[in-house]
């Protein structure tokens, strides 16, 4: 069965009575054989699989039927004796149904475990008895928990090679804990196994008599496994917007996590609109509620915007809005990491361009011992910073395993380069720059002897600042240069602070990363802020490509602040280059280009949207005029 039925069939079922688990091993640990077991002797099996596993094994002369085949569900596996890709299996007993994602323990198939493990809630590691505890099984009870899987059972194997010894049990156990002690690991248990006789597998084995905890088979059927879900924080990711009619607007997507109710109040984000759910629909009619990892479609009582990409919540419960964000990365590629480069990244209905701005160290699962690195190589773990150029609406991995995830992908390979985990939201780092309080507590705020009404009146004018935004070379210099000419000549003090200028000195330090710009935006604000005090009147030309940090300056700016669109098509800039930047871009000269390598957020509602491609310079400067009259800065003449 592909991945795509089980899924179909499992959505046509309750969710509740479904164990999702992986297993991991090395490759002769006797994982194959261990499922194989667990399969035949709790009858679940279908007969034509059972069939074809007896074909097989007469074909390799095999006495009797080999039960390692009955977990290949892959040729290559049979060919090279290991397993090289993850395989789904699902079978039920009559207490509950089960998908069983098989990863191989080969060393470097890291990335296949952690795939496979993603969304389990039990985890089967495999040690063998006589061997003990091996780089394998540290790795995969790392992987564990990183992945918070909340079950972890380790299965001992292969106790008749060991003559069923508790002490030998016991030992192994005392140092797997020992390790799952530095991991967070919720409920960890040991099971004592021979998978090639039997024994615990599915019957409680008297070979074990000090073993007194259940069999494999009714640990599956019995783990609690209903509070693991995440029932608390409703996160709906949009799939698509069906339309079939024009009276019918339905938003499909799986519940990420949460339950939804017909009548519940919900909020689409990033809009921030709200209404009611009117209906839940599904393949099999009309549902009053839904929970997690169901696939619905939702109608609203009111008509609101909503796309590809947005997500449903609750008012008093919210994902954080982020560009800048911490994650454990577990890297999947050939290709090593390349830091400051863009990549893709998948997370929930969204893909958005990004980078890794810093690797900050590297894991070694074996010794769990963090390392500096310049870059992660296949199947490495490590933590790094990311922005990314567009915002996510994520939440914590440890909150959300769904909106706390996502995967990299290569923009040019469109291969999966890693999977990662979100450990902290927001910007991070040492200084932190942006961070809202002075650095030091013994700082106070001095206050002036002079009102600002007295410099009002000394210049005829009241402040403001004109927050200029737009592409390169769409004329934020040019009209800012004119408007400032304009306005001394009438007599009024102004001053142009001028994205080129201020890089030469204040902002000499920064470069175009995302991050940097936010800081380039921030320090601009806070001089405006300051010129605005001294009563001049501020006109700002600065790219400001993201909306999140001009809502920021028009924060920290207040009451006024003009958010002035200076707008004109990209080809229009291009076809301008006044500096020859566009060319230079283009030729991949410059790195994270507005426009052409990093984006643009243009301003949803400018107080002045001005069209320089269409509109005189003159023109232009007439309407800021008018506008800072309008909103009485300047007297009317
Ligand atoms: S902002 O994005 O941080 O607001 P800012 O307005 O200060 O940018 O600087 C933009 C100017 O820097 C552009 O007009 C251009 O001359 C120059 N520049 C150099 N590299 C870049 C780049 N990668 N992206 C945009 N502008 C750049």
């Amino acid at each position: 069965m592909s991945m795509v039925e089980i899924e179909e069939l499992l959505r046509r079922n309750e969710q509740s009575d479904l164990l999702r688990f992986s297993t991991a091993g090395s490759v002769d640990d006797g994982k194959s054989t261990l499922i194989g077991r667990l399969l035949y002797d709790s009858k679940s099996i279908f007969e034509d699989q059972l069939d074809s596993v007896e074909d097989a094994s007469r074909r390799l002369n095999r006495e009797g039927v080999d039960l390692a085949l009955l977990m290949d569900g892959l040729k290559a596996e049979r060919e090279q004796g290991i397993t090289i890709d993850v395989a789904y299996r699902y079978f039920s007993t009559p207490k509950r149904r089960f998908i069983i994602a098989d990863t191989p323990g080969h060393e470097q198939y890291t990335r296949n475990m952690v795939t496979g493990a993603s969304r389990a809630s039990l985890s089967i590691i495999l040690v063998d008895a006589a061997k003990g505890m091996s780089t394998q099984s540290r790795r995969h009870a790392f992987i564990a928990g990183l992945l918070r899987i909340p079950h972890v059972v380790v299965v001992i194997n292969k106790m008749d090679l060991v003559d069923f010894s508790e002490e030998r049990f016991e030992e192994i156990r005392e140092e797997f804990s020992a390790f799952a002690r530095k991991l967070e690991i919720g409920n960890l248990q040991f099971l004592p196994v021979s998978a090639l006789e039997g024994d615990n597998v599915v019957e409680n084995s008297e070979r074990t008599p000090w073993y007194h905890g259940p069999s494999l088979i009714q640990l599956l059927e019995s783990v609690y496994i209903a509070g693991d879900q995440n029932f608390i924080d409703l996160r709906l990711p949009i799939q698509y917007v069906n339309r079939p009619t024009r009276d019918f607007r339905g938003f499909c997507g799986t519940l990420a996590s949460g339950r939804i109710r017909v009548g519940d109040k919900v909020v689409a984000l990033p809009s921030g609109k709200t209404s009611r759910v009117a209906r839940i629909a599904t393949a099999d009619g009309d549902l009053p509620e839904a929970g997690p990892a169901q696939a619905i479609t939702i109608c609203l009582e009111d008509e609101i915007d909503v796309s590809r990409g947005d997500m449903f919540v609750t008012e008093n419960n919210q994902p954080q809005i982020a560009r800048d964000m911490e994650a454990m990365l577990v890297w999947m590629d050939d290709t090593p990491l390349q830091p400051n480069q863009p990549y893709l990244f998948r997370h929930t209905t969204q893909t958005v361009k990004g980078t890794v701005a810093e690797l900050r160290y590297v894991v070694d699962p074996d010794t769990l011992h963090h390392s500096d690195a310049q870059a992660l190589e296949l199947n490495e773990i490590g933590r790094a910073r990311l922005q990314l150029y567009s915002p996510l609406l994520v939440d914590t991995y440890r909150r959300n395993r769904a909106t706390g995830s996502f995967v990299m992908i290569d923009p040019l390979t469109h291969r999966t380069v890693a999977a990662g985990m979100i450990s902290q939201i927001g910007r991070t780092g040492a200084t932190d720059p942006q961070a809202e309080a002075p650095t030091s507590k013994n700082i106070t705020r001095h206050r002036g002897a002079v009102p600002p009404e007295r410099r009002h009146e000394l210049l005829g004018q009241k402040p403001a600042t004109l927050w200029f935004t737009g592409l390169s070379g769409a004329g934020k210099s040019t009209v800012g240069f004119a408007l400032e000419k304009r306005l001394m000549d009438m007599g009024h003090a102004c001053y142009v602070l001028d994205g080129d200028n201020i890089r030469h000195g204040l902002n000499r330090d920064l470069g175009f990363s995302p991050q940097e710009r936010s800081e380039n935006i921030r320090r601009i604000a806070e001089v405006a802020r300051l010129m605005n005090d001294a009563g001049v009147i501020v006109i700002t030309a600065f790219i400001a490509p993201y909306c999140e940090d001009r809502d920021r300056a028009r924060e920290i700016i207040g009451e006024g602040f003009f958010e002035v669109f200076v707008d004109a098509p990209i080809e229009v800039c291009e076809q301008r280059d006044p500096k020859g930047l566009y060319e230079k871009a283009r030729k991949g000269q410059i790195a994270e280009f507005t426009g052409v390598s990093a984006p643009y957020e243009a301003p949803q509602s400018p107080e002045v949207h001005l069209h320089t491609d269409r509109d005189a310079l003159e023109a232009s400067v007439d309407r800021l005029v008018e506008a800072l009259r309008d909103r009485g800065l300047l007297p009317r003449s």
